[in-house]
């Protein structure tokens, strides 16, 4: 079996104009879906996975991000203080270790690929995970910890696609598909980055969850911009297939893309409605508030 990737990488610099203005003072990864920010939930799903570090790819204003990881040693001595056991096991589950946390800044809003390439130094010569945060994922299994087993399996490269309606497929990376290895996972043929929707090779698109070899990084090191004019990770993996194996694996689980209001908000709604403390009274209101105009 292939030595499974120990560190995860979370881009997170991005500045969310998109929720402006609750991302002003706020990084747009620390906004809320019921009492978690959306970066908890791809952290916790690597931690599901067995990943032992954690690189976060930073920018200015980013710093609350840092705080949520840490140890907020007053917080927790007054809940300590108070008896409140159970919110400090909450906190204690979602914090890396002491030294299992790194921080880098892209400096520049260049790219998705970019932003991966600025954690080459902490990965190191190994494989490593990707998530891209945005992309929140609910399912039995975390998408990580199934991406795993395929892995153990096959080696190479492995990256989380599904099915999205055609006429949304500009607004991500494409893959066309090769031989089925069975297990849901094929060899990749082809990928493109938010391809017009002609030009679409399929309606599989990147889920943002990545397996990827550390020879991404070289490949990245001299990728010219593509879509958009950012250095795009798509057309490096591109790049990199000519030279290794890329698999695509549809793995078991809703996406929500937090990327974008109505996904963000749907997320909300979903993650709410699977939480036994408050599913009953929500879909009461949800019923009221979504019956006959
Ligand atoms: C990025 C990737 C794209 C992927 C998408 C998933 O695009 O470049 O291939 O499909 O994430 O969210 P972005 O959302 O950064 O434009």
């Amino acid at each position: 079996m292939p030595h499974k990737p120990r560190k995860a990488v979370f881009p997170v610099a991005g500045l969310g104009t998109r929720f402006l203005p609750a991302t002003k003072a706020i990084p747009k990864e620390m906004l809320t879906v019921v009492d978690k920010p959306v970066i908890q939930y791809a952290v916790e799903e690597a931690i599901e996975a067995g990943i032992e570090h954690f690189v976060f790819v930073t920018g200015r204003g980013k710093g609350a991000i840092e705080d949520h990881f840490d140890l907020a040693y007053e917080l927790e001595a007054t809940l300590r203080a108070r008896g409140k056991t159970a919110e400090i096991a909450r906190l204690d589950a979602s914090r890396p270790a002491a030294g299992a946390a790194s921080f880098v800044r892209q400096q520049e809003p260049l790219g998705l690929g970019h932003a991966v390439w600025c954690a080459r130094d902490i990965v190191g010569d190994e494989p490593f995970a990707l998530a891209l945060p945005d992309m929140l994922i609910q399912a039995p299994r975390g998408c990580f910890a199934q991406m795993m087993e395929v892995y153990g399996r096959h080696g190479g490269n492995v990256i989380a696609v599904e099915e999205v309606p055609h006429e949304q497929v500009n607004r991500y990376g494409v893959v066309a598909l090769a031989e089925d290895l069975g297990n849901e996972t094929h060899r990749i043929a082809g990928m493109v980055e938010k391809p017009k929707i002609a030009d679409a090779p399929s309606n599989l698109i990147v889920s943002g969850r990545y397996i990827l070899q550390p020879e991404i990084f070289e490949k990245l090191a001299t990728q010219k911009p593509g879509a958009g004019g950012e250095i795009q990770l798509t057309d490096a993996m591109i790049a990199l297939m000519a030279e290794q194996d890329f698999f695509s694996y549809r793995f078991e689980g809703t996406t929500y893309d937090c990327g974008d209001k109505i996904g963000f908000l749907a997320a909300n709604v979903a993650f709410a409605l699977a939480r036994d403390d408050i599913e009953p009274k929500f879909r009461l209101i949800l019923e009221k508030l979504t019956g006959p105009r």
